[in-house]
């Protein structure tokens, strides 16, 4: 479907928001204030995004986000953080190198860093027009497992996918399993996270038992919400674009398997994962998933929220706290991990 004819779609059919904004890389280190507060190193090396007030604490009762004084989001009241683990490639020597990001199609100017998506309904399909709630200051979540190494663990989350990419704009087929060959112009990964909320707690002990998927169906079809979890809030989604070009040159394994490792170790693709801290100002959130906007075209006007430029982005930045090497090549993956394969068939 072409841009012009989604556009018309959306005219014809007021009430679905979908914003699609970027943030640039603010950090590259080994610290998560969800699955390992406080721990500095915490188990593996993390790409971060968003407010600065970034730190291996973050206490939930604190509104740590609240307290940056910068964001490398494009929305200026958006300094939640979103983050997910960071790709290595395994050369034929057993040595790992980390590969680079890409800004996204459209935000080829940002630092690295991940495109974020906030949906009322679904992308393609204009039909619904529901209301979807904000999360609230303190609000956390993870989606993926990451010892999931089997298909059928990775079946237990929906939409977690690769797209190997031989055109920049290039958005399908999505597989579950890192690909297996050389993809012109590199990898994307999808992140899609729940949708129904219990309505009661920010957080829970495994950071992901608070939230549900649809009861049935999907959020994109308007599937309800399980009555244990009976808030629909908005589809966050992240895309991540990984260079993976520059080692199209280098030799692959000659069994034909894939040579690109999760920063913890996993050579499956099936243990990707996000993770989710809320820190938006006030309504801001509300107010974008309240409108009927679509993408970045007149999100930030609809809804009254300032947008900053993508040099703007760039300038804000952390300073690592861990001096380790993550970038050159590596006898082992930060942490100590080293490739691990599924169970073989
Ligand atoms: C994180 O930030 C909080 C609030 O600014 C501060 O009290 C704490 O010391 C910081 N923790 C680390 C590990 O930097
Ligand atoms: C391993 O292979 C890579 C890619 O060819 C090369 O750059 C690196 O120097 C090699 N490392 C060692 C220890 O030989
Ligand atoms: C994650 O995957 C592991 C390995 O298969 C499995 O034992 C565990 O039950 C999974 N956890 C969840 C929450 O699915």
């Amino acid at each position: 479907m072409h841009w012009t004819t989604l556009l018309a779609l959306v005219l014809a059919a007021p009430g679905s928001a979908v914003v699609r904004f970027h943030c640039s890389q603010l950090v590259v280190q080994r610290v998560d204030p969800l699955v390992d507060p406080g721990q500095i190193p915490s188990s593996h090396v993390h790409q971060i995004v968003g407010g600065n007030s970034f730190n291996a604490t973050m206490d939930p009762a604190k509104d740590m986000p609240a307290e940056s004084t910068c964001t490398t989001c494009q929305f200026t009241e958006d300094f939640s953080n979103y983050w997910t683990a960071v790709l290595y490639f395994r050369a034929q020597n057993g040595s790992y190198k980390r590969v680079p990001q890409l800004g996204n199609n459209q935000f080829e100017k940002a630092r690295g860093g991940l495109t974020i998506y906030y949906m009322q309904d679904a992308i393609y399909d204009q039909g619904q027009s529901s209301k979807v709630t904000a999360f609230k200051p303190g609000f956390r979540m993870f989606v993926g497992n990451v010892s999931a190494r089997t298909i059928t663990d990775a079946a237990r989350y929906r939409q977690l996918t690769y797209v190997c990419m031989d055109t920049w704009t290039q958005r399908a087929p999505e597989t579950m399993a890192f690909p297996t060959r050389k993809c012109k112009e590199g990898i994307m990964t999808s992140i899609r996270f729940p949708t129904c909320w219990d309505g009661k707690n920010l957080d829970s002990p495994d950071h992901s038992s608070h939230m549900s998927y649809p009861e049935t169906g999907t959020f994109e079809s308007g599937g309800p919400c399980p009555a244990t979890h009976p808030v629909r809030t908005g589809q966050v989604m992240y895309e991540v674009v990984w260079d993976t070009k520059q080692f199209n040159d280098l030799e692959w394994p000659a069994d034909g398997s894939n040579p690109f490792v999760w920063s913890f170790g996993d050579a499956t693709g099936y243990a990707t994962h996000g993770d989710y801290v809320f820190g938006w100002k006030g309504d801001a959130l509300q107010r974008i998933l309240d409108t009927s906007c679509w993408f970045n075209t007149n999100c930030h006007k609809e809804s009254n929220s300032v947008v900053q430029s993508v040099e703007k982005m760039n300038e804000c930045a952390q300073e690592r706290v861990l001096d380790e090497d993550i970038d050159g090549w590596l006898d082992a993956l930060p942490g100590g991990y080293q490739a691990q394969y599924g169970p073989s068939a």
